[in-house]
């Protein structure tokens, strides 16, 4: 994994958005994914503001999200949906049919993870995914657990990660218990890994990503498998290594 250093998140959001703008410029039609959290909103940011100066085209680009809370439906504002929407999509020229993320409030749950799957294939796979990392090392909404996941499934949310994401809810009642994520194999399979990370309180998630034994129990470490990694992070969160 390549490791890039920076003193702040403005600084990661801008390094990150340097990536994942060459990986455009580089391959107009590319295949995206992308992730939800405080981790690329400033990465976002950037990118709106690229295409508005004119230094970004997405016209071509295809995204495909990582997860999304099972029971919210897409114009619920604390979806990942809308969370997208008001975030960046509102803000470049994508075209919103070329944008997909897994349908929460589907009727049958387990025949949208077959179609999410599905689609990631009929897209070619993914060039480029970014991700963040929970505290307890997960990515999308893959849990700690005794196996890695392979597609797209349904995931139980544990309670360290309704808490963490109980600041978006009125009340820890508010978070949705569960979510629909891409599965490990959908992720490790993308061509190109961007992870961005900022923050003293992820500083032991990223030394155990990075320097442990790569294991289900924290689903970041398969990422020292990939070939083309990168990890963007600010001097805080990796203050532990
Ligand atoms: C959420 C999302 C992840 C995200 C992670 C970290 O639960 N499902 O995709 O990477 O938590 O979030 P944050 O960037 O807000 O710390």
């Amino acid at each position: 994994m390549r490791i890039i250093k920076t003193k702040d998140y403005e600084q990661m959001s801008t390094i990150a958005a340097d990536i994942l703008g060459a990986q455009i410029i580089s391959k107009p039609e590319s295949v995206i994914g992308l992730a939800t959290g405080s981790s690329p909103i400033g990465l976002y940011n950037n990118l709106a503001k690229r295409c508005t100066e004119g230094r970004l085209d997405f016209s071509a680009v295809c995204t495909v999200n990582l997860d999304e809370y099972v029971g919210l439906s897409p114009e619920h504002e604390q979806s990942y949906a809308n969370f997208m929407w008001t975030n960046l999509f509102s803000k470049i020229n994508i075209a919103p049919g070329n944008t997909h993320l897994p349908n929460g409030i589907a009727e049958d749950l387990v025949s949208e993870c077959a179609s999410y799957d599905e689609l990631i294939r009929s897209l070619g796979g993914i060039d480029l995914q970014l991700l963040g990392i929970g505290h307890n090392g997960h990515i999308g909404f893959n849990e700690p657990a005794d196996f890695f996941p392979l597609g797209t499934h349904m995931v139980k949310l544990t309670s360290s990660t309704q808490k963490a994401n109980q600041r978006f809810f009125n009340n820890i009642a508010d978070v949705p218990t569960h979510a629909l994520t891409m599965g490990i194999r959908d992720i490790i399979q993308a061509r190109r890994i961007l992870v961005v990370v900022s923050g003293v309180d992820k500083a032991d998630a990223v030394k155990r990503m990075l320097t442990g034994t790569v294991v289900p129990d924290m689903p970041a470490s398969i990422l020292q498998l990939h070939r083309d990694c990168i990890l963007v992070a600010d001097e805080a969160a990796l203050s532990a290594l």
